[in-house]
């Protein structure tokens, strides 16, 4: 018997021990579960069980955000000087004053933390200049882009301290907010802990016409939610913090902005919603109960703006929501809160009265035809296991073997199912490289309005099946995985080739 299952087993013995301990209202068995080696994460999966789930992400409330700073805005990268459309992106370590008067220790691209971002228009030939100025390997992976496998930054792409790589693509996609992080295998997790996340804005003409709040910085914001812990020496200490089912802490931070606020005027506010954590779930409401309208989804604008009160993203899944602060009470303290009503983002609302923006009915024509819906499941993928414990179809990721093949501009339909172990499991969010997907069904059912445009994420409850339609355009080796950053280093992740 493998060591791996013997934990597991020996794991259950004490949950269970856990459970009869509780219903039997006598809670000295727990108090001495925690002189075990063990103790911390049982009493986690105790409460996990309590929940009916198991999710180590609602364990660790955020702390609430004091507003006592504004929230910075990545700086849009300016284009190399010469022909063309040529960007230069670095990553490197640096220091950084995250907390008043000490530096952490972090990465980031082109300056010491996260990263700018990058603007391209549709149709754009793009040539970045990728630099690798870490004291480690790292890749340079474009989460959303539209890219051939030897441009994409998969693990197989790894530079080496020092190295450079230019990498050319166009950009053929429609107007969408896409990110960029490192994907080195088995690090991915602690890179993109330590700093190492980029946006990236596809302007296109339909995106220029709508009339949406585009004024970037001042009523069109990208937010990029990541929690952490940090240690008494005020570090990202991501060996310690590190939990093998997904890293999460107690301090946000918006933009690598602690304790953030968001200062506005009373007009409508573009939010560019990323959750850019290692594992932590968001659910984003306003905390007077108002309602809001979200424009698009991972990969594009949703047909039409639909209106909602709360929306959860799972990690590397994007939103943009439109908030009219020229509705709301300004009165009232406003806060963007989660669903523990957790403080993330205070609104500071001024008395002008900005922009006068109208949403329009109508945004794009993305469709789900009756073909794509009839078509047979020809990909089965299967999510199982938690911890290190983690596999797609009983397998770990091999970086010499290839799970599927599928034709290059041939539509498939994947069916992922999340397995459920003896204790319920766990959220997964399925992403998959190189191309945007249509959601066809979730359990059957058609998915949620706001699941009705192109993503490249989704999140995917324990027993729940997900039909997708997905369509390569270019050819390559692209990874599918649970974006669960530890758990796709501990090899939830498997391989497409395209041919
Ligand atoms: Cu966000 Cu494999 O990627
Ligand atoms: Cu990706
Ligand atoms: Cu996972």
């Amino acid at each position: 018997m493998g060591i791996k299952i013997k934990i597991k087993i020996i794991t259950l013995v004490i949950s269970i021990l856990v459970i009869s301990a509780c219903s039997n209202n006598n809670s000295k068995p727990e108090k001495e579960m925690e002189h075990s080696t063990m103790g911390q994460d049982m009493e986690e999966m105790h409460h996990d069980m309590m929940e009916g789930h198991m999710s180590h992400d609602e364990v660790v409330m955020l702390n609430d955000s004091t507003g006592e700073n504004e929230l910075k805005i990545p700086s849009m990268l300016e284009r190399d000087d010469g022909e063309g459309v040529v960007y230069t992106v670095r990553a490197q370590k640096g220091k950084t004053e995250i907390f008043d008067g000490t530096e952490s220790i972090t990465y980031g691209y082109n300056g010491p933390f996260l990263g700018p971002m990058l603007r391209f228009d549709k149709g754009d030939k793009v040539k970045i200049r990728t630099i690798n100025e870490l004291d480690e390997e790292t890749t340079f992976h474009w989460h959303g882009l539209e890219v051939a496998g030897d441009v994409d930054g998969g693990p197989h792409d790894a530079l080496k301290p020092g190295e450079e790589k230019v990498i050319e693509f166009e950009v053929a996609q429609e107007a969408s907010t896409l990110w960029f992080h490192p994907h080195p295998e088995g690090k991915t997790a602690e890179q993109v802990y330590n700093g190492l996340a980029g946006l990236i804005y596809i302007e296109d003409d339909n995106s220029k016409s709508l009339g949406l709040p585009n004024d970037y910085g001042k009523n069109d914001i990208p937010l990029i939610f990541q929690d952490r812990t940090f240690d008494d020496r005020k570090q990202l200490n991501y060996s310690a913090a590190m939990n093998e089912d997904g890293t999460i802490g107690d301090t946000l931070l918006i933009n690598g902005t602690v304790n953030p606020k968001l200062s506005v005027n009373k007009e409508k506010v573009r939010l560019r919603l990323l959750n850019g954590s290692n594992a932590r779930n968001y659910t984003f409401k306003l905390n007077t109960g108002d309602s809001f309208v979200q424009i698009a989804t991972d990969g594009g604008f949703l047909n039409e703006p639909f209106t909602l009160k709360e929306v959860t993203l799972t990690p590397s899944e994007r939103a943009e929501i439109v908030v009219d602060f020229s509705q709301l009470n300004s009165e009232n303290d406003l806060a963007l809160i989660n669903e523990d009503g957790s403080v993330l983002l205070p609104f500071e609302v001024s008395d002008k009265s900005g922009v006068i923006s109208r949403i329009p009915g109508e945004m794009n024509d993305f469709s789900l035809t009756e073909e794509e819906m009839d078509l047979p499941v020809t990909k089965k993928v299967e999510l199982f296991g938690m911890m290190d414990m983690v596999e797609i179809n009983g397998k770990k990721f091999d970086p010499d073997r290839i799970d599927f093949t599928q034709q290059q501009g041939v539509t498939e339909v994947w069916e992922i199912y999340n397995k459920p172990d003896m204790m319920g499991g766990m959220i997964h969010p399925f992403h998959i490289h190189g191309a945007q997907f249509k959601i066809i069904s979730r359990d059957g059912k058609a998915p949620p309005e706001n699941e009705r445009g192109w993503k490249d994420s989704f999140s995917i409850k324990p027993d729940e099946r997900v039909k997708i339609a997905i369509q390569f355009k270019h050819k390559g080796v692209f990874m599918f995985h649970c974006h669960i950053l530890e758990h796709e280093d501990n090899g939830m992740m498997g391989q497409v080739k395209v041919e």
